[in-house]
């Protein structure tokens, strides 16, 4: 569904590419999302809010002008409340009002939707634009309004928005055309920069995005924009990736990790040799060392598509050392390097936990036949396995994989 005059195009997620970082547009072959029952998600955190065993509670966000109780987990979900429709229309009463909820971080309490919008991400990984370093994350927005929560903006991040009920439009004005209104300082990518504007107050015509049920719509980081509803309720699914990461805090990390920022010994101080020799050489090893920290970070990092608030993927039974074989829970269920700043040494991830090991060529044979598995396909290990199981640092390696969710073994 488009505004007639101001068709937007559809394109098929196999063609997407060259509207990834560029332009909006509906996104068909996306069909994924249309398993994810977005209501039982809201609903399930919701009762985490009810509960009060939420973690992050900062992810949950009533916006209602003027702004609402504080008590948010009675206007979300109880149990008894089995349909989104019935929910909205309590809330609707209780509040008198246009309201919408804003649910970050869902990924955190779906396994199937962070494994889905992480394959969704990998499958841009390969285009010409590549993904974003940026942080990915899943939110759901649910509520009843005629004009959206927030007022005209630009995010750090391209959004998918799969819409599971109700009707959603985008308005979207290209960075340009509204770049006046923006502190000068800012730029396409690297910055959230809210607007002082209405749509009425601006003489360009937005494009309009909309969606109905089970369609994706899709607009890059750089769009300024704002929601629009027929005011009857809505409830979404977002899969954000951001452009934005700021490596200085990571390296600054790294650093007082291998040694610099900590007090150093008084001898550095007093003699030439120590300056000459030593130095260097305590130079050289805390920059390797603060090399390989940042490249096994940046290696969990890619082992997720960049989400860094995972659901518990921990599995229920124990790891087999006599296992014959290794199947992929979820396509890549590795990623793997030699490590940058000590190249004896591979750096191994799956969804967000690292390891290293020694560098063999059976342990990199291993490592590129698992990180190339589809989902569901298997390994097998016999290559790897001697008469009393798996061998050396193969066990290592799967064993991690295991722990971490990405592969069964038996
Ligand atoms: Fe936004």
């Amino acid at each position: 569904m488009t505004a007639p005059g101001r068709a937007l195009p559809v394109v098929d997620f196999a063609g997407f590419a060259e509207h990834w970082n560029r332009r909006p547009c509906v996104v068909r072959g996306l069909d994924e999302f249309g398993t994810v029952d977005v209501y039982e998600l809201y609903a399930r955190i919701g009762a985490a809010v009810r509960a009060g065993t939420h973690r992050r509670p900062d992810d949950v966000k009533l916006f209602t002008a003027p702004p609402g109780p504080p008590d948010l987990g009675r206007l979300l979900p109880a149990a008894a409340e089995p349909d989104f429709a019935g929910y909205a229309a309590r809330v609707s009463a209780e509040l008198g009002r246009d309201w919408s909820f804003v649910l970050n971080s869902a990924q955190a309490f779906s396994p199937e939707l962070y494994r889905l919008a992480r394959e969704v991400l990998l499958r841009l990984r390969g285009t010409a634009d590549g993904l974003p370093a940026g942080l990915s994350d899943c939110f759901l927005v649910g509520g009843s309004y005629a004009t959206g929560p927030t007022r005209i903006h630009k995010d750090t991040a391209d959004v998918f928005l799969y819409v599971a009920q109700g009707v959603k439009t985008m308005l979207l004005w290209p960075y340009e055309v509204l770049v006046d209104q923006a502190p000068p300082d800012s730029d396409p990518e690297h910055n959230f920069v809210p607007l002082k504007v209405t749509p009425d107050e601006i003489a360009a015509e937005p494009l309009r995005l909309t969606g109905g049920p089970g369609e994706v719509l899709y607009w890059p980081a750089s769009y300024w924009h704002c929601a629009e509803s027929d005011g009857r309720p809505s409830l979404s699914l977002h899969l954000a990736t951001h452009r934005y990461r700021d490596l200085a805090p990571v390296w600054a990390g790294a650093f007082a990790g291998a040694g610099i920022g900590a007090d150093l010994p008084p001898h550095w101080e007093v003699s030439e040799r120590a300056l000459g020799g030593e130095t260097l050489m305590f130079g050289q090893q805390t920059a390797a060392a603060a090399t390989s920290a940042v490249h096994q970070w940046s290696l969990a990092r890619h082992s997720t598509a960049n989400f860094q608030i995972l659901p518990d993927l921990s599995p229920r039974s124990g790891s087999e050392p006599t296992a014959r074989r290794a199947r992929a829970v979820q396509r890549f269920p590795v990623s793997w390097a030699v490590d940058a700043g000590q190249p004896e040494e591979l750096i191994v991830a799956a969804n967000g936990l690292s390891l290293r090991v020694a560098s063999q060529p059976a342990t990199i044979e291993l490592l590129t036949a698992l990180a190339s598995l589809e989902a569901g396909a298997a390994l097998d290990l016999a290559p790897w396995s001697g008469p009393a199981g798996l061998l050396g640092d193969a066990g290592t390696v799967l064993a991690a994989a295991h722990a971490a969710g990405s592969v069964t073994l038996g």
